[in-house]
């Protein structure tokens, strides 16, 4: 067979339905011990440590079922799922970093991977951390003991593209591996391998899963001793993503593409609409034309995702508040990637250290779902009206 498009890839892979009685989707597979027949069988070696069904923790066919999917999707070697996306970043950033590492991280990271994993936890272990601006190359900042270069984009709050073929180029003269959070884009709007990263991570909770209703990650290596560094490292730290998990994030996978279009049409929309106020000082979103990472977003991806942020121009806390208060369809919740309509105050700047992040006034983070844009773009006119007369 040909190599098959993202579409039938979305559809067909992880599928064994021969293994199950013809049933399309796999089991779901509750399991800690896993018996064995034979004295030999018991105690034979398989050349992978992790190949086959061992025991509950190292993973069942629905585990697997998921694994192969998104290999398939990413095109790497193979995949390791994780209980949540944040346990897919501690997880292999532990993997490829020991005391006396230094490892160089991108300033407008997800928070926790800053402050819970890099500033606490690798900083616990004697790893050197240092940050990079977005904005800048990377080939000053780093070291010959310099392992990995952990990067995002755009990032999940400030929407700054970067040029991840040229980081990786830089990384790869010293030696480091470049690891991705792809969360934002999922294999489908962006091919991290294909740009020269070394190791992807998806925060599978949000676009993956799909519907607000599971933790889950994934990270998808491209070759046999990354994928025995992660996963060794995983099943050490006790990770176990649940069956019923992993079942949910395969089902939400196979709607992923037509998910996707439907955010990202919806997600223009709005933003079109709000680039438009007078309220706004800037949307920040790659896939507008005018936004500084556009023509980076053109080049490299191929469509946007319903994640974006906002810039108000100065209003008070209070005058937010009442704007995001009164919203009737946008609730306030810190996740996103689900079906619905989410929005957040956010405070980029307050975490960054080596790179400027000052806002003409408030930021808002808005998560476009799969209602109605006009219904979206009406229930934000009502919260404009709300944020203008709030003082
Ligand atoms: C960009 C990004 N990466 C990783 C994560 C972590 O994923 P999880 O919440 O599944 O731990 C998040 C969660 O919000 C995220 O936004």
């Amino acid at each position: 067979m040909p190599p098959m498009k993202k579409d039938t890839l979305l559809v067909h892979s992880g599928r064994h339905p021969e293994d199950n009685f013809g049933i399309v989707n796999p089991p779901v597979y509750h399991a800690s011990t896993v018996t064995f027949p034979t004295v030999e069988k018991y105690e034979a070696k398989p050349a992978n440590p992790f190949d086959g069904v061992q025991y509950g923790r190292t993973g069942t066919p629905t585990t697997f079922a998921l694994e192969e999917a998104v290999t398939a999707l990413y095109g790497g070697y193979k995949t390791i799922a994780t209980s949540s996306g944040a346990a897919a970043i501690a997880i292999t950033m532990a993997a490829f970093l020991k005391s006396g590492d230094h490892a160089l991280v991108i300033d407008n990271v997800y928070g926790p991977t800053r402050t819970r994993v890099s500033d606490t936890l690798l900083a616990r272990g004697g790893v050197d951390v240092t940050y990079f601006n977005p904005a800048q190359p990377i080939g000053n900042l780093l070291r010959p003991e310099t392992k990995v270069v952990f990067i995002e984009s755009p990032g999940s709050l400030t929407f700054e593209m970067i040029d991840v073929a040229a980081i990786a180029a830089e990384a790869h003269a010293v030696g480091a591996l470049v690891l991705m959070d792809n969360t934002w884009a999922t294999p489908l709007l962006f091919r991290p391998f294909e740009h020269d990263v070394d190791i992807v991570i998806e925060a599978a909770t949000k676009y993956i899963g799909g519907h607000a209703d599971v933790m889950l990650g994934v990270v998808t290596v491209q070759t046999p001793e990354h994928h025995l560094a992660v996963k060794g490292t995983a099943n050490a730290m006790g990770n176990c993503p649940g069956p019923d998990d992993c079942y949910l994030g395969l089902r939400g996978l196979r709607t992923l593409s037509v998910r996707l279009e439907r955010h990202q049409h919806n997600a223009l929309r709005v933003a079109e609409w709000l680039n438009g106020r007078v309220e706004i000082d800037r949307v920040l979103y790659p896939a507008l034309p005018g936004d500084p990472g556009h023509d980076l977003w053109k080049r490299d991806f191929s469509g946007a995702s319903g994640l974006f942020g906002l810039i108000l121009k100065p209003y008070s806390h209070s005058a937010v508040a009442a704007m995001l208060d009164g919203m009737e369809l946008f609730a306030m919740g810190a996740s996103w990637g689900g079906y619905e309509s989410l929005m957040i105050p956010s405070k980029p700047g307050e975490i960054r250290t080596v790179s400027d992040w000052s806002p003409a006034g408030p930021c808002l983070r808005l998560h476009i779902g799969l209602e109605d844009p006009d219904d979206l773009i009406a229930d934000l006119e009502k919260g404009l009206t709300r944020l203008n007369s709030t003082a």
